[in-house]
């Protein structure tokens, strides 16, 4: 059944465990992500971006995750906007049936320019009254993702700041989160605690302070009531990355958020664990394996297969690591 996120985080929080919540683009990734909730009797957020909407169009978006509640109706669902840069945006979303939205208020419309804090409260704010009178839940931003090493946004997907970031605007300040929360009313808040988002992440192999887990620390002892939401928590497997250049890819040495890491995020109160890289990644690798190592075979449905079971893999890796597992 379709569930509003406050619902499920709720939950999540007083069970102490985190909920993956992955992009979806296409019928593959639905697919993905419900058989891994399936097997592994997990809970599920699926959110669209402004990139899927673009890709697939919101109807198709739409039908998409209503036949997966359809086909999997022991299974609840978060159908959830991603990065909404304007209460506008978000009222579509809301009038299309999305049970959740992101009002971004981090960055201007643009996807790019940081906003200030004056703008963030209002556009989130408004984006509040709207949803709570539909039911809707909100996540909010407050401070600007980027990588503590390098201080870049990432640049993949058009959601990022320009520019090298400053160390005050890459970690949320605790008692401005805690301001902002009580002018918005948010349900959940998204937070700049290390991570970035794109496959370039981190340039050297992780040494277990890729996230600053005690900032999550203190912002959730300011706002315990709020679910905290990481971005740009994917791990970038390195087996993904040989797959895809051992059959003619070319990706740069990079390295993502560990698993660990986010494990301990969630014994702080993160709740939401954005993820939308790896299961490109996986997808890719399976692509490439399979068409190099089947060279006269044509039917999409073929190779399309094998990013499934890729991707379903993952998923069923995150549900269990993040204590999803068992708690449809
Ligand atoms: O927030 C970023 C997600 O990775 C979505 O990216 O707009 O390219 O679909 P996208
Ligand atoms: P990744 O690029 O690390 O997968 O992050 C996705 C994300 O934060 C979507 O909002
Ligand atoms: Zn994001």
């Amino acid at each position: 059944a379709l569930i509003s996120m406050r619902q499920m985080l709720d939950h999540a929080a007083e069970y102490g465990y985190g909920v993956p919540a992955f992009n979806v683009n296409n019928l593959e990734q639905m697919r993905a992500i419900m058989e891994a909730a399936d097997a592994t009797d997990s809970p599920v957020i699926v959110q669209a971006s402004a990139g899927a909407r673009k890709y697939a169009g919101a109807p198709f978006l739409r039908h998409l995750i209503l036949a997966a509640v359809e086909e999997f109706p022991h299974i609840p669902v978060v159908m959830h906007q991603d990065h909404g840069t304007s209460p506008a945006v978000c009222q579509r979303s809301i009038q299309l049936g999305f049970s959740s939205v992101m009002m971004d208020g981090s960055l201007g419309e643009d996807g790019k320019t940081p906003t200030d804090y004056a703008y963030n409260v209002d556009v989130t704010r408004r984006a509040v009254d709207m949803a709570h009178a539909c039911g809707v839940s909100v996540e909010g931003e407050l401070g600007c993702l980027g990588s503590l090493e390098t201080g870049m946004a990432g640049e993949e997907d058009g959601i990022g700041a320009e520019g090298k970031l400053g160390m005050e605007q890459l970690l949320t300040d605790p008692e401005e989160a805690a301001e902002f929360v009580k002018a918005t009313h948010v349900d959940a808040l998204a937070i700049a605690i290390g991570t970035s988002h794109g496959a370039y992440k981190f340039t050297q192999p992780p040494t277990g302070d890729t996230l600053s887990i005690q900032r999550i620390k203190e912002i959730h002892a300011r706002i315990p009531d709020t679910h905290l939401v990481m971005h740009g928590s994917s791990s970038v497997p390195q087996e993904w990355l040989d797959v895809i250049n051992q059959y003619g890819g070319q990706i740069p040495e990079t390295y993502g958020v560990p698993v660990e890491e986010i494990v301990e995020g969630i014994k702080h109160g993160v709740r939401k664990v954005n993820i939308d890289t790896d299961l490109r990644l996986a997808s890719t690798g399976a692509v490439r394996r399979f068409l190099a190592e089947n060279p006269s075979e044509f039917d999409p449905r073929k190779f399309l297969k094998e990013t499934v079971s890729a991707m379903r893999e993952l998923c069923i890796a995150r549900y269990e690591a993040f204590g999803t597992a068992g708690n449809a």
